[in-house]
């Protein structure tokens, strides 16, 4: 993307396998949070939606306490939402520079996306706020009453009520459709062979691998969302604020069960996974720790069970950070299938970084390349001088002897000659570097030495 060569400082290869973990790093943080906002917008936005319709209190509360998981805090979104997006790009800026990989311009179009969907969801979670404050003056105004406050309220509430299911509902779409665009480019990154085939996103959506991960992602995102809820409601706060025993018994119920059929789907899209990635790029590595993803989703799986079928929040803790561990591990087996896939481009940057440094440092007056007397010899000298027969100079085996020990006097020489001998003509200074004619003064008091021995 010739757009991104200006962001682009060619790194040495030590550093680009830094690249590899810090997205390694960068896209778990994202995945666990943009997972855990996928998951609680989408029930949130669905209860919300049922409880209009059956006016049931806790299909309301639900919606409420789904919504306040994530985004009570602003700081979330940035640090663990924006701030790994952008490393994200950046990273892939980097690594694939000079290929004419599609990937990182949909990756600005999710971000995009992501930030929209974003500003959207917390829109809707501040007119959650506002239902649940119009919900303590549900009892004290009658909606048959005609005077002009109670109309105006009314309808007040009845508009921030649909914005805010608006705003919501598009929240989630956009949401979806932004997570599908960063999941299918993840995936494009690695498949370079499509790189010159996706002229358009239908053909990036639309890929067989993309949809598995996205898939993927999506029913992770259930589980852990629904895992987070349980341990924020049952283990972080002192007193679970639930509003009744009917609802805690609900919540409850509901988090378990989806946390423990979501679970237990993983392995199946983990194999699936397994099976349609291609040959070339399956390596130890990847499979090492989709080997280990599926052992502590079995565990998983069995915390959960032992606490659907004793009640009781035990193992809660544990359970959370398994879940987390899993979507972590993920993205380490997908940088993995990346690093083997986009072997030769690592080197092709390697060497361009080569090439790079050559530049900067003879921009600065420093030769990386080593100085050698000898072809400095060969290529300046040997045209008037041979080691032991008369040319243009005189034979070296005659001069040499008189500078034996006093390599000074010779550099000066070569730096600057002098008339020395009528039988010739002058030396014509041959325009050396101090340290290319020192090299060179080296290179003949050697050779004399040795050949005279
Ligand atoms: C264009 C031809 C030419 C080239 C090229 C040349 N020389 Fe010479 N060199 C001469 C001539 C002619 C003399 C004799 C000058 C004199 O005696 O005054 C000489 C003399 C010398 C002497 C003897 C000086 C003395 O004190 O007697 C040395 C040592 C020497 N050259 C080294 C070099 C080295 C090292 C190079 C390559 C970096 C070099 N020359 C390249 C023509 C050349």
């Amino acid at each position: 993307m010739e757009l991104f060569d200006k962001l682009v400082i060619p790194q040495p290869s030590a550093n680009l396998e830094m690249y590899s973990y810090l997205l390694m790093v960068a896209l778990s943080i994202l995945m666990i949070y943009s997972g855990i906002l996928l998951g609680s917008s989408v029930l949130s936005v669905y209860f919300k939606r049922r409880a209009g319709k059956d006016m049931t209190d806790k299909h309301f509360w639900l919606a409420k306490d789904m919504i306040d998981l994530i985004t009570t805090s602003k700081t979330f979104a940035f640090g663990m939402g924006i701030i790994p997006f952008l490393a994200v790009i950046m990273a892939y800026i980097q690594l694939l520079n000079g290929t004419n990989a599609p990937v990182v311009i949909y990756l600005l179009v999710s971000f995009v996306l992501f930030v929209a969907a974003i500003s959207l969801i917390y829109i809707y979670q501040h007119a959650m706020d506002l239902s649940y404050i119009f919900g303590f003056f549900k009892t004290k105004i009658h909606d048959e009453d005609n005077d002009k406050t109670t109309q105006d309220f009314i309808s007040f509430r009845e508009d921030t009520e649909s914005k805010g299911m608006r705003t919501g509902f598009w929240g989630v779409v956009i949401l979806m459709l932004s997570l599908w665009f960063l999941i299918s480019s993840l995936t494009l990154a690695v498949e370079h062979w499509r790189w010159s085939q996706v002229t358009n996103p239908f053909y990036l959506l639309l890929s067989f691998s993309s949809l598995v991960k996205f898939l993927h992602f999506v029913t992770a995102s259930v589980s852990v969302t629904a895992i987070a809820f349980l341990i924020k409601k049952f283990k972080w706060q002192d007193e679970p604020t639930f509003a009744d025993e009917t609802y805690t018994e609900f919540a409850k119920r509901l988090n378990l069960s989806a946390a423990l059929i979501f679970t237990l789907i993983q392995p199946l899209f983990i194999v699936l996974n397994l099976i349609i990635t291609p040959k070339t790029v399956i390596n130890y590595t990847m499979f090492g720790v989709s080997v280990f993803a599926l052992i502590v989703i079995f565990l998983l799986a069995h915390f959960i069970y032992m606490m659907v079928r004793y009640n009781q929040f035990k193992y809660i803790s544990p359970a959370f950070y398994m879940i987390i561990a899993v979507i972590a591990l993920i993205q380490v087996k997908e940088q993995a299938i990346f690093a083997k896939a986009n072997q030769e481009q690592m080197v092709v940057l390697a060497k361009g970084y080569e090439a790079y440094e050559t530049e900067v440092l003879a921009a600065a007056g420093i030769s990386k390349v080593e100085i050698n007397g000898q072809d400095i010899y060969n290529a300046k000298c040997m045209a008037c001088h041979a080691y032991a027969s008369r040319l243009v100079g005189p034979p070296h085996k005659d001069v040499l002897p008189k500078y034996k020990g006093k390599m000074d006097a010779l550099v000066r020489y070569i730096l600057k000659p002098t008339k020395v001998d009528p039988a010739y003509p002058a030396m014509t200074p041959p325009g050396l570097k101090p340290k290319e004619a020192e090299a060179v003064a080296k290179f003949m008091l050697e050779e004399l030495e040795s050949k005279h021995k």
